[in-house]
């Protein structure tokens, strides 16, 4: 997890991955002209200074440059309203110490349609409110939940009129206090998927944390960018530079 640090308040705004060891995966909409301008990694409570891991602390990196998707677009009027291709790679200006507690988040290296993952289990992590209009956290949350059927969620949103299209999946949990859900401060972050690789279980990039109605409604799940319709980006970009 990485968590992106802005040259105005509120420092802190959006979450990030990690991809490789010069590389943060993040979300178009976290892109202005703030920032990001520093990444901290390997913290959990970004309030305390007393180290986590005494061996392994965390440390702040800054931004060499940040590229947003070349088509990612906000669409303001009309029944197409949305948020498309929100996705970003961050580049740091030296390496990242790779560690027990700074490890990249893997990426597939092939795609699936975005509907191929309804009703899989994934987790999505971050520094973000716990609630609608409520203050960020400065201890790290993390929570499982459940990507909602491809059709349901377009369904949903097109109450709204507001388009989810195929490069995009919507996720959601439900637990006793009500809905589970990324909020305000956790865009950016990363929806995980635990998958077999090697005969290892693995964590891989689902999603990207990208928008949503209100938060942990329980009929209106989170939105997030489908990260496999967007391999080729990422592999040309981090490829290029
Ligand atoms: N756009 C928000 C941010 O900037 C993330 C919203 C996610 N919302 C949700 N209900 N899942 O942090």
């Amino acid at each position: 997890m990485a968590l992106l640090q802005y040259s105005s308040e509120p420092i802190n705004r959006c979450g990030g991955a990690i991809i490789n060891d010069r590389w943060i995966l993040t979300a178009a909409h976290c892109i202005n002209s703030a920032g990001p301008v520093k990444v901290l990694l390997g913290d959990l409570n970004i309030a305390t200074t007393t180290e986590e891991s005494t061996q392994y602390p965390p440390r702040v990196y800054n931004v060499e440059k940040a590229i947003k998707h070349p088509e990612y677009k906000r669409v303001f009027r009309g029944n197409g309203k949305g948020l498309f291709n929100d996705i970003a790679l961050v580049k740091l200006t030296e390496r990242i110490s790779i560690s027990p507690v700074m490890k990249p988040l893997c990426i597939s290296d092939s795609s699936r349609l975005a509907s191929d993952l309804d009703g899989q289990q994934v987790y999505v992590a971050g520094w973000g409110a716990t609630e609608f209009a409520g203050p960020t956290e400065a201890l790290m949350q993390w929570a499982r939940i459940n990507v909602t059927r491809h059709a349901q969620c377009q369904e949903t949103y097109s109450r709204q009129n507001t388009a989810v299209d195929n490069t995009q999946i919507c996720a959601n949990g439900e637990n006793d206090l009500g809905g589970v859900d990324t909020c305000r401060g956790d865009s950016g972050g990363p929806l995980m998927e635990r998958r077999n690789h090697r005969n290892r279980l693995t964590w891989y990039a689902a999603g990207v944390v990208s928008f949503g109605s209100g938060c942990g409604n329980v009929n209106f799940p989170g939105v997030y960018t489908h990260v496999e319709s967007f391999l080729d980006w990422i592999g040309c970009t981090v490829a290029k530079d």
